[in-house]
């Protein structure tokens, strides 16, 4: 009887508020790409890295916590994290980030350091193996051959 293949590697990608308006919201920043076409290139860039990929989104910081926490107890290879405006706030994501071992990367849409002066400040940047940021939907697929390479 054959062997059965060893599971592939997970990257979790998370996203926070706002994120689920993609296409709709200030698409001279984000693009016109939904999430779910976002999550789509994701899936076939994913398969021919041989990862698979958990795309997840939430308006509720908590949340964030609960899946950057969930992604290491199940020994995920990496998180691709977009935390929206959390990103430059959230303790509580930068200290999930620092509790865990799985290596958390920091994904935008847009260049944070070309907009607001609120936005140059980035607690998930602080934390994170690395920041891919400012090529649109192309940050993410960027990160993730990063994470896969990791
Ligand atoms: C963002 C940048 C954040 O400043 C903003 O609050 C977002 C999106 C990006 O992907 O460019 O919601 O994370």
């Amino acid at each position: 009887m054959a062997d059965t293949p060893p599971p592939r590697p997970i990257v979790f990608v998370l996203n926070g508020p706002n994120l689920n308006m993609l296409g709709l919201r200030e698409p001279e920043i984000y693009g016109s790409d939904t999430l779910d076409d976002i999550a789509g290139m994701l899936e076939d860039r994913a398969r021919e890295l041989g990862v698979d990929v958990d795309v997840r989104q939430s308006n509720h910081e908590g949340h964030l916590v609960d899946w950057i926490q969930q992604a290491n107890a199940e020994r995920a290879k990496a998180v691709l994290l977009n935390a929206g405006a959390y990103t430059h706030t959230s303790v509580a994501i930068h200290d999930a980030i620092k509790a865990v071992n799985v290596p958390v990367i920091e994904v935008h849409l847009s260049n944070p350091h070309r907009r607001e002066g609120f936005r140059h400040v980035s607690r998930v940047g602080e934390a994170a193996k690395g920041t891919v940021a400012g090529f649109g939907a192309l940050s993410y697929l960027l990160a993730l051959d990063a994470a896969a390479k990791l």
